[in-house]
């Protein structure tokens, strides 16, 4: 009698994770592929003082890999005992593998935030507002790909660090209207704050030629979502960046073709 092969586990682990897409989108990924009986991804609510020991705890769990959201995207690559190249320069991680009890960090969220955009950016100009964990991944990809890009931080000092290491320009005072790329890589509008009055826009400033990106996500569309969108830009919403870098995650563990389709009917249901 042979036994029972073991569940496969993968997670998401931050805090906090209730409201966490992740879950119900993997799930769904895996569940369309018919290997939802040997796979299964849950939501693991875990703190910084904790963070540490629960991954290390991990591979002797079942646990084939993670996604690591706020606030450990720092700490990740503290963790790892390898880092993929793309990770070490963004210096932060949100996917960690473990493999014979080693732990490996990548991160996923450049090259999902690049895989929604609608076209190529190389030599468009972008603006980035934010530098936390989110605006290094979102620069360091724009960058990249050759697009010139402006970053804006409310603590000007954190955009001038950020572009110091990973390139782009600081501006302090930007003209919205001046770039085909706007990005939102801050947590205005998390908790349904005004991005008119806490970030340097104006909705009047939208067009058509404009691309815009709220990388925050909620239950429904953010204020600036809908402002870009009523002044005829194209708009890409944080679901679908979610969804982009999962699908990168869900790759990197399994090794199959995400289904994406799935993903995002799960993500917004
Ligand atoms: P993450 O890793 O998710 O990017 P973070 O490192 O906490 O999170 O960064 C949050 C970003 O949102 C920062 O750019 C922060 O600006 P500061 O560096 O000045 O703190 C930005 N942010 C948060 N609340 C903001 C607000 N009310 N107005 C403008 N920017 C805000």
């Amino acid at each position: 009698m042979s036994a029972e092969p073991a569940t496969r586990r993968l997670a998401v682990l931050g805090q906090p994770i209730a409201h966490s897409r992740s879950p119900a989108m993997h799930n769904a990924a895996l569940a369309e592929l018919g290997m939802d009986g040997e796979w299964s991804y849950e939501a693991i609510e875990v703190g910084p003082d904790r963070f540490e020991q629960r991954v290390r705890a991990m591979p002797e769990e079942g646990f084939v890999g993670a996604n690591v959201t706020v606030p450990h995207k720092g700490s990740a690559l503290a963790v790892a005992d390898s880092l993929s190249e793309t990770a070490r320069e963004i210096g932060a991680a949100n996917t960690l593998s473990f493999d014979e009890g080693e732990v490996h960090a990548e991160n996923t969220d450049a090259g999902g935030f690049l895989a929604a955009l609608p076209e190529s950016v190389s030599g468009a100009r972008a603006l980035v507002l934010g530098a936390g964990g989110a605006g290094r991944a979102v620069v360091w990809a724009l960058v990249r790909e050759g697009a010139e890009v402006g970053v804006w931080n409310r603590t000007a000092l954190r955009s001038q660090h950020l572009c110091e290491e990973l390139g782009g320009h600081p501006v302090a005072e930007p003209d919205p209207g001046a770039y085909e790329l706007i990005v939102n890589t801050t947590t205005v509008g998390l908790e349904g704050e005004d991005p008119f009055s806490e970030l340097p826009l104006r909705s009047a400033a939208f067009g058509s030629g404009q691309t815009v990106v709220d990388l925050v996500y909620g239950r429904e569309p953010t204020a600036l979502v809908e402002a870009a969108a009523a002044a005829g830009a194209a708009v890409i919403d944080g679901i679908e960046v979610l969804v982009q870098q999962g699908a990168l995650s869900f790759q990197i563990w399994t090794g199959r073709e995400p289904p994406l389709d799935a993903m995002r009917a799960a993500a917004r249901a």
